[in-house]
């Protein structure tokens, strides 16, 4: 049965190609975003959906060169720990570009504040339920940035410990994404790591089960 509540074609048609569009972006062009673009990723990231509505989201605008720089060393030295366990796969990582820091026209820094342990309503058992909420809150704007024609590149290389100290972060905060954000040439075809042949991706097919585990 058709829902009476659905959306119509034209609408659904924008939200499965914003969905199928979307892409991590590592490539910019130095540019300054449209009056207003901001202020709406950030208003739909605080529209996510958050568990007991506990909105454990925090955005740090970077806008100081010296910062930025500063963030851009320390993915670089991740970048480079990571090459290292890569072992025979090292020298094709380094080659993949993983983070746009000095070309992105704003970058922002998403973390979870301090005093999250007061939220228990649906955190007692799975208290990682505050980083499931901040994905979803990164998701949104990510969505509305392809909408907008705006690349966005989520960087998860860094130390959280550096960068909570070089943000003056209190104790107990978590940061958890770069957020590189800005104009783009072209958005990707295909995940760029399919691109760049790191890797495949599978269908939902291999992920999907029914009622139990499948025995191998
Ligand atoms: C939690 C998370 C962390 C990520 N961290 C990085 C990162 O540090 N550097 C990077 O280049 N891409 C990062 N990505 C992007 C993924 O590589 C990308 O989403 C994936 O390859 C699929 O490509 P697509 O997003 O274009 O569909 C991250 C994505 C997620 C969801």
């Amino acid at each position: 049965m058709k829902s009476k509540h659905s959306y119509s074609e034209i609408e659904k048609q924008a939200v499965y190609r914003v969905i199928a569009e979307r892409r991590d972006m590592r490539h910019f062009v130095k540019a300054p975003l449209e009056e207003g673009v901001l202020t709406r990723l950030l208003t739909v990231a605080n529209q996510a959906p958050s568990v007991g509505l506990m909105q454990p989201w925090r955005f740090i605008r970077i806008t100081d060169a010296n910062l930025k720089n500063a963030i851009k060393g320390l993915v670089e030295t991740e970048r480079n720990t990571t090459a290292e366990l890569l072992d025979s796969r090292k020298s094709e990582f380094l080659k993949l570009k993983v983070e746009g820091i000095s070309e992105c026209a704003e970058l922002i820094v998403v973390a979870l504040p301090d005093g999250r342990e007061k939220h228990i309503f649906g955190r007692r058992t799975m208290p990682d339920m505050d980083l499931a909420s901040v994905s979803c809150a990164i998701q949104n704007m990510w969505l509305a940035a392809r909408a907008e024609g705006i690349g966005l590149g989520w960087v998860s290389l860094f130390d959280p410990i550096e960068l909570a100290t070089l943000l003056n972060m209190p104790e107990d905060s978590r940061p958890v994404a770069i957020l590189c954000i800005g104009h783009v040439e072209k958005f990707y075809e295909k995940p760029m790591l399919v691109e760049q042949n790191w890797c495949q991706p599978a269908e939902i097919e291999e992920f999907l089960f029914e009622n139990s585990w499948p025995t191998k």
